[in-house]
């Protein structure tokens, strides 16, 4: 037996019909605050998230699937949607349309090799935004209102907005000098992973889990004592709009996100449900104003979201919520003797047709065994047929419901169970 890869997994009806809801519903919210839809290649050139997601981070250094394609080209399955969906946008030079801001969504299998747990997959599905084009506050609030409403919307209560601004270059760059200058006496000391970061990029180092502990951690210099008056200023501004909008956050200034294109505004989604497992974090998002101009693209501001549905769903699980899935098929033919097996392929295909929810039996059941398929199958209503019906040109009509039975000639079969159901 050849089993599934780590880290991966298969997902069969009875859940699968919970990933179907869940998109169908983010598609709706989607189009409701018109994001419209992209779809980008699962496979990019290594150098797009090398440049993209940044070298420095533990995604380019040690979890992308990258190989050498036949061609001899370095060739990655996507770790996350961001640095692909700006690549199209550059590329298919969006900025140039007269649509601004570009508001875009997607959802889509993204591959990190990670240490899989609970909540943390190597193969993972991504929902996601990006709207690229404008440095409004109130597209921050937006972005962050629709990751928030979609959750509400499943009916999810145990949220925590976590917020915090990153600042733009110039604040970044002091708060960038700061870290150095208060981690540089402790380097020695701190992880190896954290002393390669104190060179490259020192705000990693507060993100890191093994020295979170360290003495230095403590009373580190936190950007938002950094931000100079503009920075100060916008995400003043995002703060007051996601207060008109109702949305309730908390602010954490050691919110510093894995990814390197992040500036402004920076934020995650937790669950506090109980049960929920060690990872927190449902969503991650944030501002990107850089990116654009990164991949080569004319300077455009940017900001979006993503979570994995394997983490929402766990969050669903862990509040006990059960989405509203209709299980049930709307009728299952029954027939006895091999005129009736014929005359139920008819019907079936000619329900069928009429876009009604048609199954019969196909292992030549006895009338018991059927019976009990159709109750598996959670049939509404069952259609018998047997010689005797047959020569009435009629069926018995079940109502698996309320036990009904009536006979239907099967010129009114259609009328009548389109009627009933
Ligand atoms: P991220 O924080 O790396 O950000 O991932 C976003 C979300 O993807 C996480 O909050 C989690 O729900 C899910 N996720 C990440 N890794 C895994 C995993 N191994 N297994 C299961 N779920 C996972 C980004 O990817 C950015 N592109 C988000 C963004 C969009 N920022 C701006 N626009």
């Amino acid at each position: 037996m050849i089993n599934l890869p780590r880290g991966t997994q298969d997902i069969l009806p009875g859940e699968s019909e919970k990933w179907q809801f869940i998109e169908q519903k983010f598609i709706e919210l989607c189009h409701t605050y018109n994001y419209k839809e992209v779809r980008t290649p699962i496979f990019e050139h290594t150098e797009l998230f090398q440049r993209g997601v940044g070298d420095t981070t533990d995604i380019v250094q040690r979890e992308m699937y990258t190989f050498e394609d036949r061609g001899g080209r370095s060739i990655t399955l996507r770790p996350e949607g961001t640095a692909s969906v700006t690549r199209a946008f550059v590329q298919h030079k969006l900025h140039g349309s007269a649509n601004q801001p570009q508001k875009l969504f997607y959802i889509g299998p993204m591959f990190r090799y990670e240490r899989p747990q609970q909540g943390r997959m190597r193969q993972f599905v991504q929902f996601g935004v990006e709207a690229l084009g404008s440095s409004d506050p109130a597209i921050d609030a937006e972005v962050i209102s629709l990751a928030m409403s979609f959750y509400r919307s499943l009916g999810l209560k145990s949220l925590r907005l976590v917020l915090n601004s990153l600042g733009d270059q110039e604040s970044r760059q002091k708060h960038r000098t700061a870290l150095i200058n208060h981690f540089k006496p402790y380097q020695a000391e701190l992880c190896s992973d954290c002393q390669l970061r104190l060179e490259q990029n020192p705000l990693r180092v507060l993100d890191c889990k093994k020295d979170r502990d360290h003495i230095a951690m403590q009373n580190a210099p936190k950007i938002l004592d950094y931000l100079n008056e503009e920075s100060a200023q916008y995400f003043e501004q995002v703060k007051q709009y996601l207060a008109v909008m109702g949305v309730d956050y908390v602010v954490d200034p050691n919110l510093v996100r894995g990814l390197d294109y992040y500036n402004h505004t920076a934020f995650e989604i937790m669950s506090d449900a109980e049960g929920f497992g060690a990872i927190t974090t449902l969503t991650g998002g944030g501002r990107y104003n850089g990116l654009v101009e990164d991949l080569g693209g004319p300077s455009t501001p940017g900001i979006g979201f993503a979570f994995s549905a394997e983490r929402l769903l766990m969050a669903l699980a862990a509040e006990g919520i059960d989405l509203p899935i209709d299980q049930a098929l709307d009728c299952y033919l029954i027939a006895i003797g091999k005129d009736a097996e014929r005359k139920s392929v008819e019907l079936t295909h000619q329900l069928r047709s009429e876009g009604v929810q048609a199954d019969k039996d196909y292992l030549s059941r006895k009338m018991k065994g059927q019976l009990k398929a159709a109750d598996r199958q959670k049939a509404k209503f069952v259609i018998i047929l047997g010689d005797q019906e047959l020569e009435q040109e009629a069926a018995i009509i079940k109502n698996m419901g309320t036990g009904a039975q009536e006979v239907v000639k099967f010129d009114q079969l259609i009328r009548y169970i389109k009627q009933s159901l």
